[in-house]
This record gives C-alpha cells, structure tokens and sequence, in this order.
C-alpha cells in the first residue's frame, strides 16, 4: 500500500513548509512527522518524505539514517532511551541498563512481547549535568542515581501495561 500523510500528519507538514525557507530546512522536521505518523522510518517512508519535499532520495536517506532520535524499525508504545554518552556513562548509564533489561525482561535493542517497551541506548541527549538520564518518548528523566529513582520512573507505565498499545 502507498504511504500517504494522515490528515492531522499532512497539516502539520503544510505548516512546516511555511516556516521554514526552503525544503532542505524543512527535513528534519518532516522526518518527525513521517515518524508520528507511520511509526517508524522505513525506507518507503523516507522515500515518500523525499518525494513530498522534491529532494533526492539519498540525502533523505543519509539524514534519517544518521540520527538516533529517528527509529528505522518499530518500537514500543514507549521507547526508552539511555544515553550512554561519557557523562551519563561515569555517573551509572550501565548501571541503569543492566537495571532496565532485569525490569523489563528484555536486552538492549529489544522490545518487550506485549510491545509496551523498547529499550535503546544513545548518544548524549544534552542533559550532562543532570546524569544519568534517559529519555522515554518526548520526555527527560534526569539524575536516575538509585534504582529507588527508576522504580519511581518506571511504576506508572508499568501500571499501563495492561493497557493497549495506543501508538505515540
Ligand atoms: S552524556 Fe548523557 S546527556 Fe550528555
């Protein structure tokens, strides 16, 4: 099936082309928007990003494909993100990996069978004076310096498991 904007997804990109000065400027935003939309970047949503800003398709491409913050395959209803960068590393990253795979029962790079979570590590998030961190969806979770403070972080998502995966 050929992808195509949602509505809402295709009003959000026509404002995106407003703002910005051309359509290079605008793919970096306009990824997010495939993102939302479809879930994840797939090759064929890349590909339709490119077609939709008249730009080529390997730059597109190299530009989805760079960035951690854009997932190239689908994740969970929430996808957890350590940064493992030097600051959050010194300070107890590993740590809270090893914590996170015990709690939900997967490893690095996996997401749990009922598609709740998706654990991944990444570069540095910009929040060094706050590590350790992650990130889980849009939002920051700083200085995770005991496991008392993830449990506190992750007991009401773990609460929504029973709930079904709505998308983000
Ligand atoms: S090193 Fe973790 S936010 Fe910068």
């Amino acid at each position: 099936m050929e992808l195509e904007f949602s509505s809402q997804a295709e009003e959000r990109f026509q404002a995106i082309l407003k703002r910005y000065p051309n359509t290079r400027a605008a793919l970096l935003p306009t990824l997010f928007v495939a993102q939302d939309d479809f879930g994840y970047l797939s090759v064929g949503a890349m590909e339709y990003v490119a077609g939709r800003l008249e730009l080529p398709p390997s730059k597109v491409l190299n530009v989805g494909t760079f960035y951690t913050m854009y997932n190239k395959r689908p994740v969970g209803k929430y996808h957890v993100q350590v940064c493992a960068s030097i600051s959050c590393a010194l300070m107890g990253a590993h740590r809270l990996v090893h914590q996170l795979e015990q709690k939900l029962g997967i490893r690095l790079g996996e997401t749990t069978e009922d598609g709740q979570f998706t654990l991944s590590e990444v570069e540095c998030l910009a929040s060094c004076g706050t590590a350790p961190m992650l990130q889980i969806n849009d939002d920051y979770h700083e200085n995770l310096k005991t496991p008392e403070s993830i449990d506190a972080v992750f007991k009401p998502l773990l609460g929504d498991s029973k709930k079904p995966n709505q998308g983000r």
